[in-house]
């Protein structure tokens, strides 16, 4: 079966922060791992480029809208080529296929009745690009999501039939636990259906920045809402409207968003699928917030933190680390600086880098760089077995997106590589002349690292390649297969005399 990974299209209304490197890194180690283990895999990023917010942005900057959306987008491309992640696709709303999938779309949607024309009259923040009836408003006035001021909207508009599916969408939620995770989250999307679907609007005709109604319904006042036009990207991306090349990969495994946007993605999104007779996604995984302060970091706010300087500073793989290793998913985090120094130093240079420096260190005395496995299994078949359930516990945490636990657990190879070192005493035995079983030492903890850094590579994919080369192997399909699944050990290992690498942080 193969695998669809995506990510929200971020808004060009300002430049990516951590908030966005931060499920972008997410959905990018799950891809990797997906391709580690031989799944036919397509991950989709992009940006999200029409509505008011954005032709607001763009006049604010007296930029004319296209050339301000193009300028935003392209720094978000080269953010995530300069981080080196690896989607498929990067996928931009102006796109000329994807609009021609968005009006595809709405004439489907139309055809089988679930669109009506109305009147609207409401409320409508412009910021969350979301309409809201009096009763929501928080004092009368303001967004329940953001606490903006909102603006009233009176105007004719489109309706989607999103009470119709009210019924269809509890029975999902129920008959299909994993549909939102964390699991804790489904609750809120549950009350949220209970509490009563009104019709979505999904056309504007108060400005003009959006996908266009398909010409034949002769309708050019309106533009088409951009929720509905930014959901569409998922399928539009593989080709829906068009050649539908790359539908293969439908429904997406995981969908990745934050909490903001679950609302969007657990119940229009699916409710829209369902009008198109096309299948939901698998899991909608909806993380926390980083906060700064206890505020959510936001374009809007400008209460961020770049990426690009924590990544030139620190190194991109560093941070990617930490964001996956220290928030529980699902859960907010605050960004700081000390975690961060001290989360690297202690799990990488300590950790992890020891291991290394320590298997070169004693190879290079004892046996001249070549590490012969033959003796492992004579003398550690308790730190083997312990081993081999740490790697056995991975993939659950990985499939509940439970980053943090997978990362935990992971670490507890390291401990007991570390831990092999201290309590064999192998320069002892070497004195002793148990030359055999001291090698067997050094062979052992070879292999740990060596199966740690394969699970470690959809995380750390440069940092692990060099430990990798330095160990004498590679990372693949082929070694994830025979070393983790087969549960073998690496023959011989011919190790590389290498300098540390992991040096020690320091405060900025
Ligand atoms: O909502 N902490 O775009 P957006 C963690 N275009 N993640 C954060 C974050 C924070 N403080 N701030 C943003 C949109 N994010 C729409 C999406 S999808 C069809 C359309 C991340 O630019 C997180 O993934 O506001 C959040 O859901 C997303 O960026 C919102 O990005
Ligand atoms: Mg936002």
């Amino acid at each position: 079966m193969s695998k669809y990974i995506t990510t929200p299209i971020y808004y060009v209304n300002g430049e990516a922060h951590i908030g966005h490197a931060y499920t972008t890194f997410i959905a990018d180690t799950m891809a990797r791992y997906e391709k580690l283990k031989g799944e036919d895999t397509y991950f989709l990023t992009g940006t999200d480029e029409h509505g008011q917010k954005i032709e607001e942005s763009a006049q604010k900057r007296n930029k004319p809208t296209q050339e301000f959306a193009s300028e935003i987008s392209a720094t978000f491309k080269t953010l995530w080529d300069d981080f080196e992640i690896s989607y498929d696709k990067f996928i931009r709303t102006t796109d000329a296929e994807h609009m021609t999938g968005v009006q595809k779309a709405f004439l489907e949607m139309h055809a089988k009745g679930d669109i009506y024309k109305d009147f609207y009259e409401g409320y409508y923040c412009v910021s969350c690009e979301t309409f809201f009836p009096e009763t929501q408003l928080i004092d009368g006035e303001f967004c329940p999501d953001c606490g903006r001021t909102t603006s009233v909207v009176k105007e004719e508009s489109y309706f989607f039939k999103l009470s119709k599916y009210e019924d269809k969408l509890l029975k999902h939620y129920e008959d299909n636990p994993d549909f939102i995770l964390p699991r804790s989250r489904a609750n809120e999307v549950i009350n949220f259906v209970k509490g009563g679907l009104r019709d979505l609007s999904v056309t504007r005709t108060s400005f003009t920045w959006g996908v266009k109604m398909p010409a034949s319904l002769n309708d050019d006042s309106h533009v088409m809402y951009v929720w509905l036009d930014a959901l569409l990207n998922y399928i539009t991306a593989l080709g829906y409207g068009k050649d539908g090349a790359n539908m293969k990969y439908w429904p997406a495994s995981t969908q990745f968003v934050g909490k903001d946007i679950l609302r969007f993605h657990a119940i229009y999104w699916p409710a829209f699928l369902m009008s198109l007779d096309l299948p939901l996604p698998k899991t909608i995984g909806a993380h926390g917030w980083w906060t700064r302060d206890g505020e959510k970091m936001s374009k809007s706010k400008g209460n961020v933190i770049a990426p690009k300087v924590v990544a030139d500073a620190y190194g991109v793989e560093n941070l990617r680390y930490f964001m996956l290793r220290e928030v529980p998913f699902g859960q907010d985090g605050d960004f700081s600086q000390r975690a961060f120094i001290d989360r690297i130093n202690s799990d990488l240079s300590n950790d992890l880098g020891n291991l290394l420096n320590r298997i070169i260190g004693m190879s290079g005395k004892y046996s001249d760089f070549e590490i012969d496995s033959k003796d492992v299994i004579k003398y550690h078949e308790k730190e083997i077995d312990a081993m081999n359930e740490a790697l056995g516990n991975l993939d659950d945490f990985m499939k509940n997106l439970q980053t943090h636990r997978y990362l935990e657990e992971l670490w507890k190879l390291f401990a007991i590589g570390n831990g092999a070192i201290t309590g064999h005493e192998p320069w002892a035995k070497m004195k002793e002349g148990k030359t055999d079983e001291a090698l067997a030492t050094v062979a052992l903890v070879a292999n740990i690292l060596a199966k740690a850094v394969i699970m470690l590579s959809p995380v750390m994919p440069k940092t692990t390649a060099i430990v990798c080369d330095a160990l004498g192997f590679e990372i693949n399909n082929e070694s994830y297969k025979d070393l983790v699944l087969g549960k073998n050990l690496l023959k011989v290992f011919n190790i590389k005399k290498f300098h540390l690498f992991f040096l020690a942080l320091k405060n900025l």
